[in-house]
């Protein structure tokens, strides 16, 4: 395993993830049922901006640095905004919060979150990272297996899935872990993170999750037309049963980061799968 999260944190693609992880956990606990969070992939919990690995790519850059600078921002990021200023309580924007620093903050009294990550270095952060949080673990174990042992226990699940994508089988094992966990919790909410290279690839893997979810929700931000496969185009969240009202925020995201961070040719996108 090769990728760090630390090299990637706070692009245009971080945005998109946590903009919709945010509006995600605040329809899930409006809900009173107790919530239990498995975050497949968690990486470190939080990073350094400043440090050597994201100095090294600057994709923050075209991500967080111009959000946080930008007076045209829709409301919908405002909770981002919001966890990026709390972990700044000095100003500027150093430190930014991954998925673990987000899910830890809003948990309830009562709701779990399960991070799992593999490597040594960043589950010992991740650990540090969710150390305050009471009802927060980190847990060196494979994502997509810890999804499904966690399904079917009772209370609302929400999954969120954000696999490096450095090996072949990553969507493969994407598509079973849905059918696996809404096998056990057919009312799982469960959040993919995918990159957009090219639309073969994104059509055959909604295909092949569409016999387990045949209604997802999918938020697309294109930077630029999908015509390199070699590169990172844009990214989407593929979200099965998302909860009501989600449409509006997230179109905002994606037209933001599309229109603000992408070329003439970038564009978003809010979809549904299925009649
Ligand atoms: C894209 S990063 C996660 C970023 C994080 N979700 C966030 O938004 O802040 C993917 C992480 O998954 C870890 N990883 C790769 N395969 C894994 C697996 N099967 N189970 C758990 N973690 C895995 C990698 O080491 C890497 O830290």
């Amino acid at each position: 395993m090769n990728y760090r999260h630390a090299f990637h944190a706070g692009n245009f693609a971080d945005l998109v993830k946590h903009g919709t992880l945010i509006l995600l956990l605040d329809a899930l606990t409006a809900d009173a049922a107790p919530l239990t969070v498995v975050d497949t992939h968690a990486g470190a919990g939080g990073y350094d901006l400043d440090g050597e690995l994201a100095r090294r790519t600057g994709e923050a850059a075209q991500g967080v640095f111009r959000l946080m600078a930008a007076d045209d921002a829709p409301a919908a990021f405002d909770g981002l905004k919001a966890a990026v200023r709390r972990g700044n309580p000095g100003g500027g924007v150093r430190f930014y919060p991954g998925s673990p620093s987000l899910i830890a903050t809003a948990l309830r009294k009562g709701d779990r979150y399960v991070a799992c990550e593999l490597r040594d270095d960043d589950v010992a952060l991740l650990a540090q990272t969710l150390a305050p949080f009471h009802g927060a673990t980190a847990v060196q174990t494979d994502g997509f297996a810890m999804a499904g042992r966690e399904a079917g226990k009772g209370g609302q699940l929400f999954v969120l899935i954000d696999p490096p994508f450095e090996r072949g089988d990553d969507y493969a094992r994407i598509a079973e872990t849905m059918a696996q966990v809404l096998l056990l919790d057919p009312h799982a909410c469960i959040a993919v993170w995918l990159p957009l290279k090219d639309l073969e690839t994104f059509d055959a893997f909604l295909r092949s999750v569409e016999p387990a979810c045949p209604d997802l929700l999918v938020a697309e931000a294109r930077l630029k037309p999908l015509t390199d496969p070699m590169k990172m185009n844009g990214c989407a969240m593929v979200i099965a049963n998302a909860p009501a009202g989600l449409d509006a925020g997230l179109t905002s995201v994606c037209a933001w980061v599309a229109d603000r961070l992408g070329d003439a040719g970038g564009k978003a996108e809010v979809w549904r799968t299925g009649p």
